[in-house]
């Protein structure tokens, strides 16, 4: 049984040059203790399908427009109101931004805000929430963490930072993380120790993760399974052995050529070509077809194709190409 099961989420932005269908469709699962790559090219809805399952649309106009969100055990999130969803968040599924300055309260020390939830949620006392602060700086190996429990955030270097947000996100011991690129603000070196963070804890706790990240090295490294997602939508998902090493959907085979990565196993550097389509009226049929090269009259007409089994059912290779293995 999944721990989280999306199914055909649909989510819009309003702006000024329209309606933007950022979620067209997505579904996903996520088993426990199972490490989720979503990856694609920038503005292809990764961010906005993290959103959508814990509903943190901030200050923008986002909203679900259909669609399920099953988290074992609790039920439908998308319906949630905002109250209700404000004792998952943290508890059940914690989210890690990209930006580990914007998620940090400048005025608030460290320790206190990696307890801060639990506190609250769980009712712990002023002792026992300093400890835990202490235990969670220890786990996500920041140095001298007795000492450092009392630090401001701007007293910390940005790898650290990250780390204090991991600590945050593993407070209250949440069956899921969102991690949205987590480590991209990050030099290389940070980056590794993050990552292998986030694997040292799915290890020990069974945590499952979605990984959103523009590495496939870093999915080849540390992800089990990958969606990737072109123009809102996930255009083909597998293990991470399966859609790297043998990709069958135009634009994974294109992402993977044109990446320089581990993952790229020696096949040249090739940019692809053209950008992809307005999310406010994307054209019929296939959305990655003006820039396909085996594109047919077909790929240009009808609704977007569905995910279809590639391999063989049993394999979990699924991909959205409307000329199938016939390509
Ligand atoms: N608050 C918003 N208002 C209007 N449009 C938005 C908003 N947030 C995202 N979008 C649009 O939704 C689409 C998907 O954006 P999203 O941020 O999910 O992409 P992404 O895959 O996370 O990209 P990146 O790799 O750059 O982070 C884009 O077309 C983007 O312009
Ligand atoms: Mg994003």
């Amino acid at each position: 049984m999944p721990l989280l099961e999306v199914r055909d989420l649909v989510t819009e932005f309003r702006s000024s040059g329209g309606t933007v269908r950022a979620v067209d469709g997505v579904s996903l699962t996520v088993e426990p203790g199972e490490i989720l790559g979503l990856v694609g090219e920038s503005g292809c809805g990764k961010s906005a399908t993290c959103r959508s399952i814990l509903q943190l649309f901030g200050g923008s106009q986002g909203r679900i427009v259909s669609g399920q969100v099953l988290l074992n055990g609790i039920g439908d999130l998308a319906k949630m109101t905002e109250r209700q969803m404000q004792m998952v968040r943290g508890k059940e599924a914690s989210f890690i931004f990209q930006d580990p300055l914007t998620a940090l309260n400048p005025t608030m020390r460290v320790g206190r805000q990696i307890s801060e939830g639990a506190e609250r949620h769980l009712g712990l006392g002023r002792h026992a929430a300093h400890q835990l602060a202490v235990d969670l700086l220890r786990e996500v190996h920041v140095p001298s963490p007795e000492r450092r429990v009392d630090a401001w955030p701007h007293e910390f270097s940005g790898g650290l930072r990250q780390r204090v947000v991991i600590a945050m996100a593993l407070a209250m011991q949440p069956r899921l993380i969102i991690a949205d690129e987590p480590t991209t603000a990050l030099d290389v070196t940070v980056q590794n120790q993050i990552l292998r963070l986030l694997a040292e804890r799915r290890q020990k706790h069974q945590t499952a993760i979605i990984l959103v990240t523009h590495d496939l090295g870093v999915v080849s490294e540390i992800c089990d399974r990958v969606a990737v997602m072109y123009a809102g939508r996930i255009v083909e998902t597998g293990s991470v052995d399966e859609v790297l090493d043998n990709p069958t959907h135009p634009y994974t085979r294109a992402l993977l050529a044109a990446l320089p990565s581990a993952a790229m196993r020696g096949q040249p550097l090739i940019p692809i070509e053209g950008a992809p389509p307005s999310l406010v009226a994307p054209p019929p049929g296939c959305r990655f077809a003006p820039r396909c090269a085996f594109a047919t009259d077909m790929c240009r007409q009808g609704l977007p194709p569905e995910l279809a089994a590639r391999g063989g059912q049993a394999t979990g290779h699924l991909d959205a190409c409307i000329l199938g293995e016939g390509r």
